[in-house]
């Protein structure tokens, strides 16, 4: 006997914070869960011209630890707590080249970004998150579990870190019906990534095309052979957010058409 689909993944309701929710993967997530009901909140350093006048913008550096009280303060006191946290702010921002390229200035840019600013975050925003029995995303990436020295050695490891961080948290708020997961994109159609492929081209002084043949190569190359859509990303990240994942936690989600060489 039929007795009905418990798929539900309606947001209606529910108050959510996407960090760099205003361009590439993070404005994805920010539309997908505004068009499933959630009133939404972004934050950038600075405000789109062209952003969506129904979320609500704020504007921080979440590498400066002022502009995250002020960022979680505002958050807090207007709406007393959120219900969907998505840490997804982050970036490739040091020279490739291996260790010696790479200077303490680097590294610890790198891990202030890609780590410690969603530590920061979480931390100052749980209490209301735990009251609410909320569900927090940590976007990683692939390069978190496979590292290239030549092109990204601090942003993965700051990735790699994120990903260990997410699992311990998962660990110590099951308890309290909080639950974290991580979402790890493969190479996806955004801004940043375009870049960096223009970017390697004029440095090897070759065609964009072949340019991103040679980097999909370095990385084993994608099986679906494409980059993801940020639009696919976030159809994920709704997922996770939604009622119908509420048994999901402490995992890692790759969605990078089949490139990790790796068991996930
Ligand atoms: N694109 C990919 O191929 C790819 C692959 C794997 C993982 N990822 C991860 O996915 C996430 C989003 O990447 P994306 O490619 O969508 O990046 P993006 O298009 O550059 O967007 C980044 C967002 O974060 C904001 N942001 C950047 N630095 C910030 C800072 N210091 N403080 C506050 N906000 C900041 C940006 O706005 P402002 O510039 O106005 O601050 C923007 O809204 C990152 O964590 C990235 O590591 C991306």
């Amino acid at each position: 006997m039929a007795t009905g689909s418990h798929f539900n993944t309606d947001l209606t309701g529910r108050i959510a914070l996407v960090t760099g929710g205003t361009k590439g993967i993070g404005k994805a997530i920010a539309e997908e869960l505004s068009s499933a009901g959630a009133t939404v909140i972004v934050s950038a350093r600075s405000k789109p011209t062209d952003g969506n006048p129904a979320h609500h913008f704020i504007a921080a550096d979440l590498t400066s630890p002022q502009d995250v009280s002020a960022l979680t303060n505002e958050i807090n006191g207007t709406y007393g707590g959120l219900d969907i946290l998505v840490n997804n702010a982050g970036g490739l921002t040091t020279p490739g080249g291996g260790h010696s390229t790479l200077t303490d200035q680097h590294w610890e840019s790198e891990l202030q970004l890609n780590l410690i600013s969603a530590i920061r975050i979480d931390r100052a925003l749980l209490p209301g998150i735990i009251e609410k029995r909320g569900v927090i995303i940590h976007i990683s990436s692939v390069a978190g579990r496979q590292a290239l020295w030549n092109l990204n050695m601090a942003y993965a490891v700051s990735k790699a870190a994120l990903n260990s961080y997410s699992k311990a948290l998962a660990t110590e708020l099951a308890g309290k019906g909080v639950r974290v997961l991580t979402v790890a994109p493969g190479a996806t159609k955004t801004p940043p990534m375009e870049k960096f492929i223009v970017d390697y081209a004029t440095a090897q002084n070759i065609p964009e095309d072949e340019a991103l043949a040679q980097l999909l190569m370095q990385t084993g190359g994608i099986p679906m052979g494409r980059m993801a859509e940020p639009s696919e990303v976030a159809s994920l990240v709704h997922y996770l957010v939604s009622p119908a994942a509420g048994y999901l936690t402490g995992s890692i989600y790759a969605i990078d058409g089949g490139s990790l060489p790796v068991v996930s």
